[in-house]
């Protein structure tokens, strides 16, 4: 299948033959496996159509960062009425299957598939509006802040806008309810169960759905907040920070048993998307530190949290099951956490 002028150079691989290429698909990779759970995900889907709908305006240039199935690129073409969509991933076989979605769609004329690290690609013109949805369960773990920044700079107009506008990552202590336990309940068909979740655990975070509001011990602190507007793209003020110290301040009595990691996301103003509280058919998992064994706070006790980044190239999901010339290049983030609880002395 062809691609545009734009593309030439940029893909990372020899480009295989459509049915070679097709038959490369596994129940592990398939591209109508490995995105279902995103494209599902209703509000994520509905928030986008309606940001999108309001921030394209007929006649915009577009881009579509990490494009996967293209169902952002097919909102602007379709929908919005873009002039022109450059989509761009870094997985083969999801640009496979968005080229023949696009002509599916009606719009394969307006899009312009691009297969690179969009962080390597300048266009032949300036795009109006930048789209993307590269954001993990921790924000920016999967690199959209280096990856929306870099190319932006190269190929946003001034002027021109981001969705998302906003990314930003927040801390929570919480004990946790019978909603996140799942099955390690006090009553589970009779048994308790709760033992094992207070069995000592790894120090590296566990991902895991929390699946619904947890009893929260203190007001969430901001861990990033990042801002893709013209000023903190082109005066290069989109900083993410290495390292942080939280102190949280305990509200009520309880059982510390954890600390949530999640994110807020602003696609646009007054519209936003956050993996917690989780909503309904939320693909997002969150990020937790467990604390074991479990430890009593009271009201006014001082929770301090350090936290500390570190880049871990090549170890998310996708990119350890596709090593093999398909394979791109996928940046990760690990944030760890030390912390320590202090009592101010009574009077
Ligand atoms: C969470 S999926 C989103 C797919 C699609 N935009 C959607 O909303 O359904 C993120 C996509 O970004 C791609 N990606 C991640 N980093 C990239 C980069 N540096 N350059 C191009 N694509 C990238 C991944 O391959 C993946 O297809």
């Amino acid at each position: 299948m062809s691609s545009c002028a734009d593309s030439e150079g940029l893909s990372q691989r020899d480009p295989l033959p459509d049915d070679a290429l097709a038959a490369t698909f596994t129940e592990r990779n398939h591209p109508a496996l490995h995105y279902e759970y995103m494209v599902g995900d209703k509000l994520r889907m509905e928030s986008y159509k309606k940001v999108i709908v309001e921030a394209v305006k007929p006649g915009d240039v577009v881009a579509d960062i990490g494009t996967g199935l293209g169902v952002l690129a097919m909102m602007a073409a379709k929908l919005a009425g873009a002039k022109k969509v450059y989509a761009i991933d870094l997985n083969p076989r999801s640009l496979w299957m968005a080229k023949h979605l696009a002509k599916a769609n009606g719009v394969a004329d307006k899009i312009c598939f691009i297969e690179a690290d969009a962080q390597q690609v300048e266009l032949s013109q300036k795009v109006d509006v930048i789209l993307s949805e590269i954001i993990g369960s921790f924000g920016c773990e999967e690199g959209v802040a280096e990856v929306i920044t870099r190319f932006a700079i190269r190929n946003l107009r001034k002027g021109g806008i981001c969705i998302p506008s906003k990314v930003n990552t927040f801390l929570i202590p919480v004990e946790y309810t019978d909603s996140f336990r799942n099955g390690w309940t006090s009553d589970n068909a009779g048994l308790d169960l709760t033992l094992p979740m207070q069995i000592r655990m790894t120090e590296e975070p566990v991902r895991w759905y929390v699946r619904g509001r947890q009893k929260e011990l203190s007001e969430p602190l901001a861990v990033e907040a990042l801002a893709f507007d013209s000023e903190h793209i082109f005066e290069g003020k989109v900083k993410r920070p290495e390292a942080r110290d939280l102190v949280f301040s305990v509200k009520e009595p309880g059982t510390l048993q954890g600390f949530i990691g999640y994110f807020e996301v602003e696609l646009s103003p007054g519209t936003s998307l956050s993996n917690y509280p989780p909503y309904d058919k939320c693909h997002w998992e969150n990020w937790h530190w467990p604390v074991t064994p479990h430890v009593e706070v009271f009201q006014g006790d001082r929770l301090r949290v350090e936290m500390s980044r570190t880049f871990v190239p090549g170890t998310t999901k996708f990119a350890k099951e596709s090593k093999d010339k398909l394979s791109g290049w996928e940046p990760v983030y690990d944030w760890a956490i030390k912390w320590d609880c202090s009592r101010p002395p009574e009077s």
